[in-house]
């Protein structure tokens, strides 16, 4: 069987890095971007020759131009581009200043753009492909402290659902993944700092525990994969019934 190729953006994250793990487990190809460059070819090391590490700063459009055009002709046709590039402080809106939204928005939303457009071209000539959006629970409830990511988040949504729209002609697929609390150094940070913070976000999920990083992996690698053909402009909540809209 042919090795089909994905592109994961944030690749050497938490939830980044668990993508690729169980992407190479299931036997793809992935081109890992991501700008932690240490990280990146920590996980290199770790995967392997089915592991591409090219890092970049997404909220580079140009970087990410060459970085498509790089991937497609040393390594063939993207199948998949899954994004989970994000970053957020926790602050209260009116204290923040514009250099951090434009910090939120360029992280979050159009470093998303930057990459998803020529991938998108890629697909359209070949009349396929999956994109997955890694989003956030944060979208679809709020999160006090983090307005200005919860809109940025519920931007990539609403741009996901009309990119499903006009790319279905091209049999490309385009979905969110929303996680909800999920256990990454960020994560683990807070349970030794703030146990009793942690604590009481668990009580209020109904699974009682948090996400681990490969239970959104689960859910992106099966947007990805044929059983998922039929499904688009759909975004699935990881997050132990946390919320159920
Ligand atoms: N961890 C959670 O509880 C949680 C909950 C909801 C949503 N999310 C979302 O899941 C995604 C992954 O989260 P995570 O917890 O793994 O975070 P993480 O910080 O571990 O991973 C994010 C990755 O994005 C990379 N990145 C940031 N800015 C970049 C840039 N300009 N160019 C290239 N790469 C850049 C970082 O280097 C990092 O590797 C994010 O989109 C986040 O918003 C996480």
């Amino acid at each position: 069987m042919e090795e089909k190729l994905v592109l994961v953006a944030g690749a050497s994250g938490g939830i980044g890095a668990s993508v690729c793990r169980r992407l190479v487990e299931d036997g793809y190809r992935v081109v890992g971007t991501d700008l932690n460059e240490e990280a990146l070819s920590g996980l290199g090391a770790e995967l392997g020759e089915r592991f591409i590490a090219k890092p970049a700063d997404q909220t580079d459009m140009a970087a990410m131009e060459t970085l498509v055009e790089e991937a497609e002709a040393g390594h063939g046709g993207i199948h998949g581009f899954v994004n989970v590039t994000g970053w957020t402080a926790a602050s209260r809106f009116e204290t923040e200043n514009v250099e951090y939204w434009q910090k939120v928005m360029n992280i979050n939303f159009m470093s998303l753009l930057y990459l998803a457009q020529p991938v998108l071209r890629k697909m359209a000539e070949r009349k396929a492909g999956r994109m997955v959006f890694v989003a956030s629970d944060a979208a679809r409830v709020g999160t006090a402290g983090q307005a200005v990511y919860s809109g940025a988040k519920g931007a990539v949504i609403a741009l996901s659902k009309s990119l499903a729209r006009e790319n279905a002609r091209n049999g490309i697929t385009v979905n969110c993944v929303a996680p909800g609390p999920t256990k990454t150094p960020l994560f683990e940070h807070e349970m030794e700092n703030n146990p009793q913070m942690v604590e009481k976000i668990i009580k209020g999920i109904p699974l009682r525990r948090a996400a681990e990083p490969s239970d959104q992996a689960a859910a992106i690698t099966f947007f990805l994969s044929d059983e998922a053909a039929y499904i688009t402009g759909q975004t699935l909540s990881v997050s132990g019934g946390l919320t159920m809209i």
